[in-house]
């Protein structure tokens, strides 16, 4: 890949997009070998840093390192110099110095992985920035639908609840898009942001007319840390009108798919019988999850290709 950072799928292109779904299908052959580890990025090294909460990014960006043999560390940053004061640009400058060919970053405030980019000569990944984009996680969200589909093209996909905060919709939005297909928001009218007829997509205040016939259910986290004021008057009301339950399910295709990016709050926006139901994908959102970062490991960092056959 010709590309020095990965910072969104706006700026991707569809032949991007396929070339990192199609090198993580050998990826995750090798997630599910006895013996996880091949040495293509031997003598490679990879930084995490997170200035907010993550299980499943930081994780299997790590996981996916140490299995592709790149050297792996994770900047604690409650721990470290940020605390004393150290800037955003102090703590780049002394990673880069220190050797690292790619920073994987998520930060509160949009824009910063770009911001990081431009002033480092390290790889620069966004592992989720403010409201903005989450781009690896809408790569592994198609990897998983394409898996269970056999294609993406012209597919109906409802993207459901906190659209306003939520990078994850942002970039499943533009990734979806790239592939033709159709994609319909629904969620409170304070939870829909503004400019969404830009966006190509359709929206919607009903959940029952949001998944008349789609392929694809993508339940979004309320994101209760990015709101201030109260968007709707309780959690109760909330569920009330926008839980995804069993009976909503007969809507939809016969053979939908169920997402989340997780972390979930069961109860809130999807209900247990969903998420731990047939049609949900969530867990195989994870696996894949490692598999979609080892292939953009494997592409950014220069791999070798005879490494990851057999
Ligand atoms: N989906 C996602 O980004 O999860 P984490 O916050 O656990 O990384």
């Amino acid at each position: 890949m010709q590309r020095k950072d990965l910072l969104g799928l706006y700026d991707l292109s569809r032949e991007e997009i396929e070339l990192i779904l199609n090198t993580a299908q050998p990826m995750k052959d090798i997630i599910q070998r006895d013996i996880k580890k091949v040495p293509t990025l031997r003598g490679k090294a990879l930084v995490t840093v997170f200035y907010e909460n993550s299980t499943r990014t930081r994780t299997s960006f790590e996981i996916a390192g140490k299995y592709l043999s790149a050297d792996t560390v994770n900047l604690g940053v409650s721990t470290s110099s940020v605390q004393k004061g150290e800037s955003l640009r102090d703590t780049i400058k002394t990673l880069e110095v220190m050797g690292f060919d790619v920073m994987i970053i998520r930060h509160s405030m949009s824009g910063t992985p770009h911001y990081i980019a431009r002033n480092t000569k390290m790889s620069v990944i966004n592992a989720g920035d403010g409201t903005n984009e989450h781009p690896t996680q809408a790569l592994l969200d198609l990897f998983t639908i394409r898996e269970h589909k056999g294609h993406l093209d012209g597919l109906k996909v409802a993207i459901v609840g906190d659209i306003l905060h939520s990078r994850v919709a942002r970039s499943n939005i533009y990734g979806l898009k790239k592939f033709g297909c159709e994609v319909r928001v629904v969620g409170p009218a304070t939870l829909l942001p503004p400019g969404l007829d830009r966006l190509g997509v359709k929206w919607y205040y009903s959940l029952e007319e949001a998944l008349q016939g789609v392929d694809v259910i993508n339940v979004l986290r309320i994101q209760r840390e990015r709101q201030q004021v109260g968007f709707f008057p309780s959690l109760d009301e909330y569920a009330n009108l926008y839980m995804l339950r069993p009976e909503h399910l007969h809507l939809a295709k016969k053979d939908v798919l169920v997402l989340h990016p997780g972390p979930m709050n069961r109860g809130v926006e999807i209900s247990s019988q969903i998420a731990d139901g047939v049609q949900a994908v969530i867990n195989e959102q994870v696996t894949n999850g490692v598999a979609v970062r080892m292939a953009i490991l494997y592409l950014m960092m220069g791999g070798i290709r005879d490494e990851i056959a057999g």
